[in-house]
């Protein structure tokens, strides 16, 4: 039987309380928010509620509290943001489900937005717990999840809730599944996997999901490292996570039988510590100093992959090249956004650094699907079934 996601279009919303969850885990540099990107996104869902004159109650996490009040995880600096954003209040409350916040949801007008306060300053949040999801229910007419972020916690604002209210998706969350399905679904070809990052353990179950239906693996950042110890090079002083050689041996096999086309590095960036940038250069893979780590790919590898990418009629890309807070280790991964925004084929990027590249060079907007999701776009890629999604389908 096949399965629809219920969206935002379904539900009756006009001068409704909607209780809306967004994934607002941004960060916050000295209580003012940093980096605005997870909230732009969610502006046409509420945009979209606002034109109907819907009264939006907004709840989210923000970072890991574990149940407890952390003054400086408090969202008043994220309702100020969306407020700016949107061009109206966004009254903040100090409670979740207390007397403040249910007599906020109560005063709301038909066109008002107010902000519930972070929903993991409550330990019920985290557990799925019913009585908590009850008290959140309690407060609007019906729920739609924009959080696609969060989409792979089966947490009370995620799931429960969900079940207590008329539900559906979000225009982001909306826009999220699709750009992955086409990903899992699409038999467009070549499909090229970009994957870097530090470790070859948070990839493991993307790679192995995806490479059936690949045709080039191009590998960077530190997992990288443990690809080319498995190929039998030397690493120097790199990162290398030992114990995955033999699974990166594995991987490398499967690849090899299937025909399916693995590049690792050709030059890397090295340098003796990451701290010693002035002592940086490109050497060729086969030749790491012993007493040297690698931070970055090299330029030639920035041509190699750029020229496989460019002919990529799908691609994803998760995870930096190199060290991406470090600005002199920066270049690989800026590369490769440059090849990834000038593929003509479906491009899906993920992972903030990822992201970080391609907005600092001004790209962001040249691919097919920025993500917003940083576990939850593995996970749906591994072929997970995300609790936060399930929760909103109905046969079709
Ligand atoms: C994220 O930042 O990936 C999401 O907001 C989920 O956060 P979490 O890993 O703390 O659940």
């Amino acid at each position: 039987m096949a399965r629809r996601l219920r969206t935002v279009r379904d539900l009756e919303v006009e001068e409704r309380r909607v209780l809306v969850r967004v994934d607002y885990n941004v960060p916050l540099e000295g209580g003012r928010v940093v980096d605005d990107t997870r909230i732009r996104a969610t502006l046409p869902t509420l945009q979209w509620l606002l034109e109907r004159r819907a009264r939006i109650i907004l709840c989210s996490h923000l970072g890991r509290p574990k149940g407890q009040v952390r003054e400086e995880l408090r969202l008043a600096p994220v309702a100020a943001t969306l407020s700016g954003l949107l061009g109206q209040p966004v009254r903040s409350v100090r409670d979740i489900v207390g007397p403040e916040a249910q007599e906020m949801a109560r005063r709301l007008q038909p066109g008002e937005v107010g902000m519930l306060e972070n929903l993991r300053f409550d330990p019920r949040e985290e557990q799925n717990d019913a009585e908590f999801a009850a008290a959140l229910a309690a407060l609007a007419d019906c729920y739609v999840n924009d959080a696609f972020g969060a989409a792979h916690r089966a947490h009370a604002s995620v799931v429960a809730v969900a079940r207590l209210l008329p539900s559906a998706a979000g225009f982001l969350m909306e826009r999220e599944v699709q750009a992955l399905e086409r990903v899992l679904r699409s038999d467009e070809r070549p499909f090229v996997l970009v994957l870097g990052g530090a470790k070859v353990s948070d990839k493991i179950g993307v790679i192995e999901n995806l490479l059936p239906r690949a045709d080039a693996l191009l590998l960077g950042g530190g997992m990288a490292n443990t690809f080319l110890r498995a190929r039998g090079l030397e690493t120097g002083r790199s990162l290398v996570e030992e114990e995955k050689v033999p699974e990166a041996q594995r991987i490398l096999d499967l690849a090899a039988a299937r025909g399916v086309r693995v590049e690792l590095p050709r030059d890397v960036v090295v340098a003796p510590t990451m701290s010693a940038v002035s002592q940086r250069r490109i050497v060729p893979v086969t030749a790491i100093p012993p007493d040297q780590a690698v931070y970055d790919i090299g330029p030639e590898t920035v041509r190699a992959y750029s020229a496989v990418i460019a002919g990529a009629r799908l691609l994803v890309w998760n995870g930096p090249m190199g060290v991406y807070e470090v600005p002199e280790f920066r270049e690989g991964t800026k590369g490769i956004a440059e090849a990834v925004a000038g593929c003509s084929g479906f491009t899906l990027v993920g992972g903030g650094d990822s992201a970080a590249a391609l907005q600092e060079l001004g790209l962001a907007e040249r691919v097919g699907h920025l993500s917003t999701g940083g576990g939850a776009t593995l996970e749906y890629l591994e072929g997970r079934e995300l609790p936060g999604v399930a929760v909103l389908m109905e046969e079709a």
